[in-house]
């Protein structure tokens, strides 16, 4: 494996958080698997169902990060879509490491580039029923959202292959935002299946939820999504943040600054809470807003600088990694190349606990006295 470009680049750029000492100790670490579809750049929704989580279990689990071009196929396989899918996995690995994760100590790799995860799908498939993931919600919507009127098998399928992504690496914890959840129970049915038929091969794996599971978007609705255009992106520049905070949406019958408002599930006040270090400042403002004694905009301000300040640091390593051409590229084919020995070596065991591999090597074995009889 080529590590020498990365050795050197990576002591430049390191997360600025400590660094803990179980990483030096010789037990084999637990793992920790997520990632996302390559579907565009990664906003604050993504960060607070999932990132945080990543940045922080970093330092206690082995940590792999997937970029699930095969997921995406289930609702955008055309030519095009696929076209796009090395830009966007750069730039949300991007987001990640800009975020905090750390390369030297996660692996990112690109879903496609392993094909023994899909053999352990198909071999997965016949350990849950057709009922069980017709129950499964975000697939409903996914569907939905796609415009598709009738269910495509991939996307029935969507949380196996995921159950495969998870337990190709056998991993421990699967931080994820609140639509995953339900795929996360399946990989614990289909560990547990397998298990039981052929033996303890898989951890059970546990979800990891986050505080805030759902964040709402700019524009009041339940959801940020790119797909509505109601984000901030991780990489959006403070002026583009004052922009989108100028334009929230906030309690609509507050016509006037001196008319009381609600600040319980206010966009606003929603995000005050979730990014606003300055926990004072929060508290002062929601006090004079429930009395009307500040005006929307003096809320907005103050929520976009508190946002930029959050976003800063992640600005600064951006930049960082930005002056080294190729490298977020380098981070993934390695990782992509480590994870690949990885899943071999488990697809491996899970086709001898299967006797998968004795079927062929019975044949085989026959076949070769055969062929020595004959001479
Ligand atoms: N389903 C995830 C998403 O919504 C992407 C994904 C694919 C994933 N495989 C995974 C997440 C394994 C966690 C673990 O984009």
């Amino acid at each position: 494996m080529t590590t020498s470009t990365l050795e050197t680049t990576r002591t430049t750029v390191t997360a600025d958080v400590p660094t803990d000492v179980t990483s030096e100790t010789t037990a084999p670490r637990k793992r920790m698997l997520t990632g996302d579809r390559p579907t565009g750049q990664l906003h604050l929704g993504h960060y607070v169902g999932s990132i945080e989580n990543r940045v922080r279990l970093q330092h206690e689990y082995e940590a792999f990060f997937i970029i699930a071009d095969l997921h995406m196929l289930t609702t955008k396989n055309t030519r095009a879509d696929i076209d796009q899918v090395s830009a966007n996995a750069r730039a949300m690995v991007l987001d990640q490491l800009s975020a905090g994760i750390d390369p030297a100590k996660a692996t990112f790799y690109l879903q496609s580039a392993i094909p023994e995860v899909t053999e352990l799908n198909t071999l997965f498939q016949n350990l849950v029923t057709v009922p069980r993931l017709e129950r499964v919600p975000s697939l409903k919507d996914m569907a939905r959202s796609a415009g598709k009127d009738e269910m495509p098998y991939g996307l029935l399928g969507y949380p196996v292959l995921q159950a495969a992504d998870i337990l190709c690496v056998k991993g421990n914890v699967v931080p994820v935002g609140k639509d995953n959840h339900s795929h996360v129970e399946v990989t614990r049915e289909i560990a547990r299946r397998f298990n039981s038929l052929y033996g303890d091969v898989f951890p059970v794996p546990e979800l990891v939820e986050s505080e805030i599971t759902t964040l709402v978007g700019t524009d009041g609705q339940a959801k940020m999504s790119k797909s509505i255009g109601n984000t901030i992106l991780l990489a959006d520049d403070a002026a583009a943040v004052r922009k989108k905070v100028g334009g929230m949406y906030t309690d609509p019958n507050r016509v006037r600054a001196d008319i009381p408002g609600t600040v319980e599930g206010n966009p606003v006040f929603v995000y005050h809470h979730a990014f606003n270090d300055d926990a004072a400042e929060v508290a002062d403002l929601e006090e004079r807003y429930r009395a009307g004694r500040v005006g929307d905009v003096e809320v907005k301000e103050k929520l976009a600088a508190a946002i930029n300040r959050f976003l800063e640091p992640m600005r600064e390593r951006r930049a960082e990694y930005e002056s080294q051409p190729g490298l977020v590229d380098e981070i993934i084919v390695e990782g992509t190349e480590r994870t690949r020995d990885e899943v071999r070596a488990v697809t491996a065991e899970v086709k001898k606990a299967m006797g998968i591999t004795g079927t062929y090597n019975q044949l085989r074995r026959k076949a070769e006295q055969a062929r020595k009889r004959r001479g």
